[in-house]
């Protein structure tokens, strides 16, 4: 088969740009050679038509809707699997044989105590503190906690890292939490699943037992699942541009905590519940809906859209599932938030404005209501969320340190600004 390339012609100059082919997708144009053959960069603003690196970890088909981690599909990791396996999935490519499950689950289980000294520097922050801000501090002072694995050239040092983040991730949340709230820390119990800890540290009180329920575990459980990994999304390019100057990997993902808690990204989880809560009856919808089409009105239905999706968000489907199983098991018949969502989404999906730009759900749109139902508040679920991505950001930060062709990640620039100009004295100006 001839390989394909691509000229480019500017002016007298011209490249001949190779033409890459990924086992599944769009072809990708090698652009490297571009500045070499014409003296011109690339504008791409977003990077809505750059590919940033080669991967082998997850794949998204926004058309189609397919997301596969590894190859599986989404839908049947959450069907099938657990968390961890997941975890162990996107790390080391394969799904672990029940020796392995068993192995890499005793690891992790046997990391999720974080250093006693961690918990006097939760009690320098404010306790009216966003947890997103107390994530971000906390995750970044881990290298200050565990020197011992953040020699990134060490391939056992690496692995120790990326056990302990995500051991450590959910203790951290539980007590971002917990110290939100005013209540005690409440230590890893490791005879739990990954899920349940996380839902005995949070919920556990130290004057009464706590039993984790397993429909909400588990519940939990496919949320970390669903959250796991997203290819080159603005947080994980976060992580890898902040990974590709040789940062140790705590930084890197704390990096990636800042990133995630903007509105558009993680932090439309709290955004959409917010918007369902503000909206509150079903008959204020089409004030809403009028809204998010006004272009003079910055107002946006948070938890619909996505930059890669242009079809209904595989994970939003399994949310939704989610989302009934956890409202039914509690109990909760008549939840007005649900009823303002459902109606919502079924008005958007039959818009013409939504149809054409192609607007369904994402995953964020049925999530908020299932965390709120579970019992957290609005501002732990950008937390979670980070805490499920962990996984994610590692196996790819892992990949990139791995990858021979690596290098700093350094974009330019078209500059727009003054051209050369001679300081003028103070008295002159
Ligand atoms: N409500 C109303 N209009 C919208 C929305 C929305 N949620 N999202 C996009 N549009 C319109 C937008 O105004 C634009 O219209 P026009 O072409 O007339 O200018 C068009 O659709 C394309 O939007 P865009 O902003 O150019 O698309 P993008 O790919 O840059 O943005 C997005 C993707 C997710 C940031 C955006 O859809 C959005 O802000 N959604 C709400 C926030 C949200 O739910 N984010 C969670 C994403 S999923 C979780 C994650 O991966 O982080």
């Amino acid at each position: 088969m001839t390989e394909q390339s691509a000229t480019l012609n500017l002016g007298e100059k011209n490249a001949n740009l190779p033409v890459r082919k990924g086992t599944i997708g769009p072809d990708v144009i090698d652009i490297g050679a571009l500045y070499k053959g014409t003296g011109a960069f690339t504008y791409d603003p977003g990077f809505t038509s750059t590919a940033s690196c080669e991967s082998k970890i997850t794949y998204i088909d926004g058309d189609a809707g397919v997301l596969l981690h590894r190859g599986y599909p989404i839908e049947q990791l959450a069907e099938h699997g657990d968390f961890l396996e997941a975890c162990y999935l996107l790390l080391y490519g394969e799904l672990p044989t029940a020796a392995q499950k068993k192995d890499f689950d005793y690891r992790v289980t046997h990391h999720t105590m974080v250093h006693e000294q961690m918990s006097r520097f939760f009690t320098g922050f404010r306790r009216d503190a966003h947890p997103m801000a107390v994530m971000c501090g906390c995750v970044g002072a881990l290298s200050a906690f565990y020197h011992d694995s953040t020699d990134i050239t060490d391939p056992h040092q690496r692995m120790v890292a990326s056990l302990r983040m995500i051991a450590k991730m959910p203790t951290l949340a539980a007590m971002a939490y917990k110290y939100h709230i005013g209540q005690p820390f409440v230590y890893p119990k490791n005879d739990l699943d990954y899920a349940a800890n996380f839902l005995h540290m949070c919920f556990a009180v130290p004057c009464e037992e706590y039993k984790v329920n397993p429909v909400l575990s588990r519940a939990m459980d496919r949320i970390f699942i669903l959250h796991a990994d997203h290819e080159q999304n603005a947080s994980t390019s976060t992580v890898r541009l902040a990974g590709s100057s040789g940062a140790n990997p705590f930084a890197c993902i704390a990096a990636g905590i800042a990133c995630l808690w903007g509105p558009a990204h993680g932090g439309a989880n709290e955004a959409a519940l917010n918007m369902l809560q503000e909206i509150g009856t079903v008959e204020r919808i089409p004030e809403y809906i009028a809204r998010a089409k006004d272009k003079s009105d910055p107002f946006r239905l948070m938890g619909f859209g996505h930059r890669v999706y242009k079809n209904y968000d595989p994970r939003a489907k399994i949310m939704q599932k989610t989302c009934h199983e956890v409202l039914g098991e509690l109990g909760i018949k008549d939840d007005p938030l649900l009823d303002v969502a459902v109606e919502l989404e079924r008005i958007a999906l039959t818009d013409e404005y939504f149809i054409e730009k192609k607007l369904y759900p994402n995953i964020d749109f049925y999530s908020g209501i299932t965390l709120k139902a579970l019992g957290f508040p609005t501002t732990m679920f950008t937390v979670l969320f980070a805490l499920a991505r962990t996984v994610g950001w590692i196996a790819q930060w892992n990949e990139m340190i791995e990858d021979p062709q690596q290098r700093i990640g350094r974009p330019r620039q078209l500059y727009v600004g003054e051209p050369q100009r001679d300081y003028v004295p103070v008295s002159k100006r």
